[in-house]
């Protein structure tokens, strides 16, 4: 195992929880299945990052604005499963500290998931220890487009003028402004693509690209993934 300096630690990990389907095929079994075991696979990732203290932002994609090209079936399972997840985790993630929040267009989600979401919003609001962000409903285009129509609005109303709109004004429209940047972008699976995550904030980011499927990943991915990161050379454009 890579030892790790605790002094160079990404502040804001993002991960493309990819893999599940592919993995219920290979164990003859069916997608929801897979997503079951996927959810498992979330308390390792926000264990590894909790020892690791020092990552202040951990970001999750769970369902995307695309993802409502599946059936309905699995968009229902996974669904079911979130409810199920809030109810068994959100006390667990309150007590360490951990304030929850969501990513995504909020209109669009079925009545009671987005209850449920906003009370994890509210229940955590005060926490300090890190910031788990779940990426629902969410796309990269979409959350650039509704800051785009934000500011077309404000600027209709004279409260904003054309030449005031710069990245600091895109960035405070963005779902959730306060996160920093992503610093590393991990996606599991084997897949080399973004899939519309976080445009915005990984323009930066180092990208790591791990094989294991999500429901395999466990710590030692996420300590792996931070290894290979602080082997990069980060330049943002200078030299
Ligand atoms: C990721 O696993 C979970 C979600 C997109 C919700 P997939 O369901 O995309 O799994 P694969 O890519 O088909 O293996
Ligand atoms: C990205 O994975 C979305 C989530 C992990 C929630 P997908 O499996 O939906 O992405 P593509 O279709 O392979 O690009
Ligand atoms: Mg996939």
């Amino acid at each position: 195992m890579d030892e790790l300096d605790l002094t160079q630690l990404p502040r804001h990990i993002a991960i493309i929880m990819d893999g599940n389907g592919r993995w219920a095929a290979r164990h003859g079994l069916s997608r929801a299945e897979g997503h079951e075991s996927g959810a498992k696979s979330v308390r390792a990732a926000i264990e590894a990052c909790r020892e690791l203290e020092g990552v202040d932002v951990l970001s999750l994609y769970a369902f995307s604005t695309e993802n409502w090209r599946r059936s309905q079936a699995e968009i229902g399972a996974l669904f079911s499963l979130l409810s199920k997840y809030i109810h068994r985790e959100l006390e667990n993630i309150h007590r360490e500290g951990i304030r929850v929040r969501i990513m995504g267009r909020r209109e669009g989600l079925p009545d009671q998931v987005l209850k449920d979401l906003e009370y994890c919003e509210a229940r955590t609001r005060d926490n300090r220890q890190m910031t788990l962000n779940v990426a629902i409903n969410y796309g990269g285009r979409a959350e650039i487009t509704d800051a785009a129509r934000r500011i077309a609005r404000e600027a209709a109303a004279g409260a904003l003028r054309p030449g005031e709109v710069d990245e600091a004004a895109v960035a405070q429209r963005l779902y959730v402004p306060e996160i920093p940047d992503v610093d590393l972008l991990i996606r599991t699976s084997g897949e080399q693509r973004l899939s519309n995550f976080m445009l915005w904030q990984v323009s930066y980011a180092e990208i790591v690209t791990l094989g294991v499927l999500w429901p395999d990943f466990r710590k030692r991915h996420l300590r792996e993934a931070i290894a290979r990161y602080q082997k990069r050379q980060r330049r943002f454009g200078g030299r």
